[in-house]
């Protein structure tokens, strides 16, 4: 039986004790499909920085190289000790630099609401009529993130520029995710961008609709990006597969993020165009709260089978998880952050029991 290695990066904060339970959880998956796993923990963030002053050393990347995938928590620290060189450039050095390492130039961001939790949303019940379930694919590795950045003093003023570019290819590659993704799903795709003002998105609206021409049973719809985030509060019901640039995704994905209550609900997959990714939560290091065993797992957990999923081929065993913990939902297990109105409050730990038990 082929071993699948994942490097585990648990980072800083609340993110080692809820990757303590997405490990055990994923390990019971393995188990019952009588599949092998091997776990490597390394280190990224602050408590890298702590033990070789980087927050993104080379051994873990070299961990990170020679596993099968990257199981990811998340990295940063109080917001009151910014300043200090252990978080400074924390979490941009940690994570664009584990993006750029690995190509990973696809973003996969779902957001879903569920039934059982439509009280978390922050939107009207009318609205939430339809139900909420889209996926935001992002990419990753172009636009302003990754162009020239300056900064300069002309005639004692100061000035800056990001640039920001996309090739075709760059383009292409998540499109085609996008539509291959919208083929399991609803087979809808909405492209966004700002090609009325900016060059980078017209060639983008140019190449998505060239790459349909291969999907032809998939429906695509262009928007501008100000309209989305405006259709994303007030219809988001509307959406199946959206996928934008790396700045435009970086926002919208934030603001699809609240749509379920709380970001303890949302994993996401980072993938390069051989299927290698790094699988991580949608939210953050939350410190104000870690070491109190409350923090939810599910979005690490829910990390797990997008890596089964997507990286491993997985899909029985990312289905029957997935489908574990939204019977843990529906049997109201509630960490405190989902705990809107009735149901049985649980630790980081009693959640993950939970969903165990639904697996067998
Ligand atoms: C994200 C984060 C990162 C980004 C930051 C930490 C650099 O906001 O993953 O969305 O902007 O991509
Ligand atoms: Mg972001």
């Amino acid at each position: 039986m082929q071993t699948k290695s994942i490097a585990v990066l648990g980072g800083d904060g609340v993110g080692p004790e809820v990757m303590r339970e997405a490990v055990r959880v994923a390990a019971a998956v393995a188990e019952r499909f009588q599949r092998s796993v091997r776990f490597s923990e390394g280190l990224v963030g602050g408590s890298a920085f702590d033990e070789y002053g980087e927050h993104l050393p080379q051994a873990t990347i070299d961990l990170c190289r020679s596993s099968d995938a990257i199981l990811f928590g998340s990295v940063g620290g109080p917001v009151n000790q910014a300043h200090l060189p252990k978080w400074r450039g924390c979490e941009a050095n940690s994570i664009l630099a584990l993006r750029k390492s690995f190509a990973l130039a696809a973003n996969i961001r779902p957001a879903r609401v569920y039934q059982q939790l439509r009280k978390g949303c922050p939107l009207k019940d009318e609205i939430l009529s339809e139900g909420v379930d889209l996926v935001i694919i992002r990419e990753l590795l172009g636009d302003v993130y990754f162009g020239e950045k300056v900064t300069w003093i002309d005639g004692g003023r100061r000035y800056a520029r990001d640039v920001g570019a996309y090739s075709e290819d760059q383009i292409a590659m998540v499109a085609r995710v996008a539509f291959e993704t919208a083929r399991k799903r609803r087979g809808k795709v909405t492209s966004v961008d700002k090609a009325n003002v900016m060059q980078t998105s017209k060639l983008w609206r140019d190449v998505v609709r060239e790459i349909h021409g291969d999907y032809s049973d998939i429906l695509l719809e262009d928007m501008l990006v100000d309209n989305c985030a405006l259709q994303l509060v007030k219809n988001p019901g509307q959406f199946d597969v959206i996928v934008t640039s790396n700045l435009f995704g970086d926002i919208l994905s934030d603001l699809a993020a609240a749509l379920p209550g709380s970001l303890g609900l949302t994993p996401s997959a980072s993938l390069n165009a051989a299927g290698f990714g790094l699988f991580e939560p949608s939210g953050g290091s939350a410190p104000d709260i870690a070491g109190r065993g409350i923090a939810n797992p599910i979005a690490q957990i829910l990390s797990a089978a997008m890596m089964f999923r997507f990286s491993f081929d997985w899909k029985d065993e990312a289905d029957a998880l997935e489908r574990a913990v939204e019977m843990t939902l529906q049997d109201e297990y509630r960490t405190a952050d989902i705990f809107f109105e009735a149901g049985r409050k649980v630790s980081t730990t009693e959640m993950a029991d939970h969903i165990i038990e639904r697996l067998r």
